[in-house]
């Protein structure tokens, strides 16, 4: 479906890293508590959400710790695809997070496009699982 994309993906690429600098906030924050529009029936976040999550807090720790962040964001494709769209496109079943997490480590390239995502050979699968299991909540 990116197809008609493809051809300036490098451009996407680079304005996105562009904008990753300003704009990332909303998957940072250590305490959601300060979205910025504070509308009062506004969206809740994510991190209000599932803050007591188990699975979501500590998926979010590791995605936050490994290098996920540099190609990746919640709301908005930059590098990556946005992790919104990942969550739309696959449901959260033991098979998706096996298939996802196998991704994660050894890299992937096609699914989305033609950008490859690298393979990360230092992190185990275990760990993966649970940074695809917290990709697969951010959905509403
Ligand atoms: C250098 C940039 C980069 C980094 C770093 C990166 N990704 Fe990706 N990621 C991508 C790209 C590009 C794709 C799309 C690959 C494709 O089309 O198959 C992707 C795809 C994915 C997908 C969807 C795979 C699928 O089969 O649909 C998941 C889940 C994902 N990344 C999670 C992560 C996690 C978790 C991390 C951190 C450990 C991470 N990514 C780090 C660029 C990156």
């Amino acid at each position: 479906m990116n197809f008609s994309k493809v051809a300036s993906a490098g451009v996407i690429a680079l304005a996105g890293l562009a904008y990753a600098c300003g704009g990332s906030s909303d998957t940072n924050s250590e305490e959601a508590t300060s979205t910025p529009a504070a509308a009062p029936a506004k969206e809740m976040s994510f991190d209000e959400m599932y803050k007591d999550n188990p699975d979501y807090v500590s998926g979010l720790a590791l995605v936050k710790e490994s290098d996920c962040p540099s190609c990746h964001m919640v709301e908005r494709k930059i590098v990556g695809p946005a992790y919104k769209d990942v969550a739309a496109k696959y449901e959260s079943t033991d098979e998706n997070i096996e298939t996802l997490a196998k991704r994660v480590v050894n890299g992937s390239v096609g699914e989305w496009g033609e950008i490859p995502m690298p393979a990360h050979p230092g992190l185990s699968e275990d760990d993966a699982k649970i940074m695809v299991k917290y990709v697969l909540m951010l959905k509403k």
